[in-house]
């Protein structure tokens, strides 16, 4: 892994093996900076929602021009070079073996999934966030499902201006709301199918060191699908919905009508039988991770290929037979998982199966 001034860092030059990798330092010396670097080579604004703009070095003589984000990678297309980086603040670019490549085309390479510190109150905190977090899960299995959700809030948003506008021809609404329907319906087909996936690698393993977890989505168009309906009349429904919702939806300024973009993921602890958002801190973060948890093992039974974990702060509010189970799940998927804490001690249930680094002032070196 190489970086070129990404963040704190104007030079990096990282030799690892694909063992998991466990980052440790002082607040502050670079480790979520590293971890944001590598969640670059998938589509999307990073682990950090910052955007290829918000990411180049900046010191006393302002933002670096350029900054990037290079990997050799072991992919399921064998051995890949990634490029990733931006010019002049501009938009990014992607390179797959030294050639322009779209964005699209790392996530069908690179699976990835993160869990950061801000996520540690997902279920208590609002709806959006939950089902960003959901959808995420999601891409790194389907990367398809990435697309047809930003299909999906493009044609969304024109309606919306158009409504809000008040004036728009019924034929123009039609043309977008059909469009809407289609992305719409297969962004619930492709949650609806990870849902049960992941449930199925859930409920397979009542003995993990994590909670076990009841989901659901409550969404419209999911339930259409759930309760049988096929894509097409799910489609002709949601389209109807629309179009019955225009003086609605208009007069707020948003798309009130029931779609993919109002949809709720529910969670329950099974043994508590309680809503997730009414557990402890602790037993929140132990949830995510066990959602996490199961979509990196069905991604490895899917394609083959365990996906990289980007886990920042994971350790945080786990107490240590959790962290024991951390260890032990993490290393029983087989991914690289990046961990980072404050102290080296986090991660001692790894033992000798995990590479550790120093993180200190935006150096990194490897320790034994
Ligand atoms: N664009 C940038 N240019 C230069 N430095 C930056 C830039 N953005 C952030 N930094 C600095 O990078 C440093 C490391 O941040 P990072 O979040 O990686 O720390 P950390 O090791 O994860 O710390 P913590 O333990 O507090 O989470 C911070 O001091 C931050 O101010
Ligand atoms: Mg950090």
């Amino acid at each position: 892994m190489r970086l070129t001034d990404f963040r704190c860092y104007a030079a990096l030059d990282l030799e690892l093996d694909p063992t998991p990798v466990a980052l440790y330092g002082a607040n502050g010396a670079g480790k979520t900076n590293l971890l944001e670097a590598l969640s670059f080579l998938v589509p999307g604004r990073g682990l950090r929602s910052a955007g290829a703009e918000g990411v180049a070095r900046k010191d006393a003589s302002g933002p670096a021009e350029a900054w990037a984000v290079f990997a050799e990678m072991e992919t399921r297309d064998g051995e890949v070079r990634l490029g990733v980086g931006a010019r002049n603040g501009g938009r990014r670019e992607t390179r797959i073996d030294g050639e322009p490549a779209p964005q699209g085309e790392l996530a069908r390479l690179v699976p990835m999934i993160w869990l950061t510190p801000a996520q540690d109150r997902l279920f208590a905190g609002p709806r959006a966030d939950r089902l960003k977090f959901f959808d995420r899960l999601v891409y790194a299995a389907d990367p398809a499902h990435a697309e047809a959700a930003t299909a999906y809030d493009k044609v969304r948003t024109r309606r919306q201006r158009l409504l809000d506008e008040g004036q728009a021809d019924p034929a123009w609404l039609n043309a977008l709301e059909s469009e809407m329907a289609g992305h719409g319906v297969a962004m619930a087909a492709a949650r609806l199918d990870a849902l049960i996936r992941l449930q199925g690698e859930i409920d397979a393993r009542p003995e993990g060191a994590f909670p076990q977890a009841d989901l659901a989505l409550d969404g419209a168009v999911e339930a259409d699908l759930a309760d049988g309906l096929d894509a097409g009349a799910a489609e002709d429904r949601f389209a109807a919905a629309l179009r019955d919702g225009r003086r609605r939806d208009g007069a707020a300024g948003r798309t009130l009508t029931r779609g993919p973009h109002r949809t709720e993921l529910v969670a329950r602890h099974r043994d508590k039988d309680q809503a997730a958002g009414d557990c402890s801190t602790g037993e929140q973060k132990a949830l995510i991770l066990t959602l996490a948890l199961a979509q990196a093992r069905a991604l490895a039974r899917q394609g083959g290929v365990a996906p990289l974990l980007l886990f920042d702060e994971a350790c945080a509010h786990l107490d240590a037979p959790r962290r024991e189970g951390l260890a032990r799940e993490i290393l029983a998927t087989g991914s690289q998982a990046w961990l980072t804490g404050v102290e080296r001690i986090l991660f001692e249930p790894f033992a000798e199966r995990v590479q550790y680094f120093e993180v200190d002032a935006a150096r990194v070196e490897r320790s034994a």
